[in-house]
């Protein structure tokens, strides 16, 4: 039956450039929408920046531009890094838009209307030389444990210590310097505790990944506590209804940010948006996001979607960080790199394979091992896959002026490979990219081995072996083609270049079981080359080098 799949990936902060971390999650919902599409289901990709928020404000004011020119030069540079990696998003717009606005006013004014918000007076840290109400993470000073200087917000980089910001001891507002004064300001706060129940069946009910649901089910015992929607100008968001003055805190209008995008989306293609968004939709709605983000999108998300009388998501999956030979990413020992460097020296689809190799369902860390990276690449994708294309492709060429024989000599060996095809397509739909990664590259095995025994190379030379030769690597030719149709959500680019040389139409996962007979095939051009020690070198240097000219986030 095909599905109808509404998929997003979070939405990246429109403050900083696209990195290796962030890549994580978009490669992995790319090979994962990909998969799906070759699957023959309608599915639709989104996603947007996340332009609203105190730091783009003063990033903006520090750059001496508007918000509104900051967010639009980072949209330009998002997305052509996105482009380069080949993430397809049939979408990508921006929280700051008309549909956001009056999609995050409709789910506001709905759950006001049911009775989920309510007001109160807080105080807080407000500073009196910027005239503005300061986030923790611009105050700063001395650690109340330690007496580090120059400490920031809630915990201590130096000895570890967590406090609450009004703990700091001198501390000073990291915007202007001015010391912080506390003032009291009315807050709109939307209640979570109103949901309570349908949170605690919703988050056991199949959506979200088993150590997930243990993990809500830990919060949702310490209880639910009102929720703070909004903040006070100067602030970049939308201002909230009837409350002048008052904007919605970044998060509220943030997820209301998918839909906004799809519904942009569904205005541009004529895609149905209701059919999507109604409460009994038989569509599908499933967020790719970190493990970081897990509570505002697996507890506030559902309830404010509930209160509006919206569909709820079908499934959130959270994966784990990204950490570099083992460690946090660090600018000071170059291994916090940016999509657009490693797009200066190495082919984007190195690393898909790599992450997909590395990827699981779970919600682990995944390691990059830049030796590891290294050889991985040269051996599975260059040293199996690639060469067994290559092996076969110039004998066809050269011998049989590019034409394949007219049936298969191993059917049995090409029917091994096709029976693969249930148990690796479980395991994409399932997330399992390592798994399949590693089914794909032991076939790649077998189809070397084959090659490997009949030696083509050797019959080429004797005489009256010639349909002998072009028999073999026919078959070799068409194993390739079967794994190039299991690799093709994780290798688009590399696929696509396949699909012209063996002179097909695109690969669809229905093609697996038709071989290739008869046909002519182009000319070989190396699909691949191996990845050299001197670039990987390349990429962390300029990742040291990029450290006095940007904030380590
Ligand atoms: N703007 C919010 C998301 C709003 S979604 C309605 C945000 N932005 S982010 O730019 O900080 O992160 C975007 C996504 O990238 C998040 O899912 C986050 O978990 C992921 N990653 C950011 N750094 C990462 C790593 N180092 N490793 C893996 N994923 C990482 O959060
Ligand atoms: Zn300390």
């Amino acid at each position: 039956m095909q599905r109808k799949i509404l998929v997003t990936s979070a939405l990246p902060y429109a403050n900083g450039s696209i990195h290796l971390g962030h890549l994580v999650e978009y490669i992995q919902t790319d090979i994962w929408v990909r998969f799906q599409k070759m699957q023959g289901h309608e599915c639709h990709y989104v996603c947007a920046d996340d332009a609203h928020g105190t730091p783009i404000m003063l990033r903006a004011q520090s750059e001496g531009i508007t918000p509104e020119t900051l967010i639009a030069n980072i949209a330009k540079e998002h997305q052509t890094d996105f482009k380069d990696f080949s993430i397809g998003f049939d979408n990508f717009h921006s929280t700051h838009s008309d549909e956001n606005k009056a999609l995050a006013q409709q789910i506001y004014l709905a759950n006001r209307e049911a009775g989920h918000i309510t007001t109160r007076t807080i105080s807080q840290a407000y500073d009196p030389e910027k005239e503005m109400f300061l986030p923790d993470r611009f105050i700063k000073g001395e650690c109340p444990k330690c007496g580090a200087n120059d400490q920031y917000g809630d915990n201590c980089e130096v000895c570890g210590a967590t406090y609450a910001p009004t703990d700091l001891i001198n501390p000073i507002s990291a915007v202007s310097g001015a010391t912080p004064i506390t003032k009291e300001s009315e807050h709109y706060f939307f209640k979570l505790a109103n949901f309570e129940s349908a949170l605690k069946s919703w988050t056991t009910g199949g959506h979200l990944q088993d150590e997930v649901s243990n993990k809500l089910d830990e919060w949702l015992e310490s209880g639910l506590r009102d929720w703070d929607i909004s903040r006070d100008a100067p602030y970049f968001g939308f201002e909230i209804p009837d409350a002048p003055d008052k904007f919605f805190y970044v998060w509220l209008d943030a997820p209301i940010g998918y839909l906004a995008s799809f519904k942009h989306y569904c205005e541009r293609t004529g895609v149905d948006f209701d059919e999507y968004m109604k409460p009994d939709s038989t569509t599908e709605m499933v967020h790719f996001i970190g493990k970081d983000i897990i509570y505002f999108h697996a507890l506030f998300w559902p309830a404010m979607l509930q209160g509006a009388n919206f569909r709820l998501p079908n499934n959130i999956y959270a994966h784990g960080f990204l950490t570099v030979d083992g460690k946090k990413m660090s600018k000071s020992r170059g291994t916090f790199i940016n999509a657009r460097t490693y797009l200066n020296y190495l082919n984007p689809e190195y690393l898909r394979y790599y992450y997909a190799a590395k990827l699981s369902s779970g919600i682990e860390d995944i390691d990059l091992n830049l030796e590891d990276f290294q050889n991985r690449i040269n051996s599975d994708l260059v040293g199996k896959v690639i060469n067994i294309a290559s092996r076969c492709a110039g004998f066809i060429n050269k011998g049989f002026e590019g034409k394949l024989s007219s049936s298969l000599s191993e059917p049995i060996l090409f029917k091994e490979f096709v029976d693969k095809s249930t148990a690796i397509a479980d395991k994409m739909e399932n997330r399992e990219f390592g798994h399949a990664m590693r089914e794909i590259i032991g076939l790649a095995d077998k189809a070397n081995q084959y090659i490997d025994e009949k030696k083509p190379w050797t019959l080429a030379k004797e005489e009256g072996q010639e349909q002998q030769v072009q028999d073999i690597c026919t078959m070799g030719i068409n194993l390739f083609r079967v794994l190039i149709i299991y690799l093709k959500p994780v290798l688009p680019e590399t696929a696509k270049q396949a699909e012209t040389f063996l002179n097909i139409s695109p690969l669809q996962w229905a093609d697996i079981p038709n071989p290739i007979l008869s046909q002519g095939i182009n000319k070989f051009k190396p699909l691949m080359t191996r990845v050299e020690s001197e670039k990987i070198q390349s990429i962390q240097e300029d990742s040291i080098e990029t450290m006095s000219t940007s904030t380590e986030s």
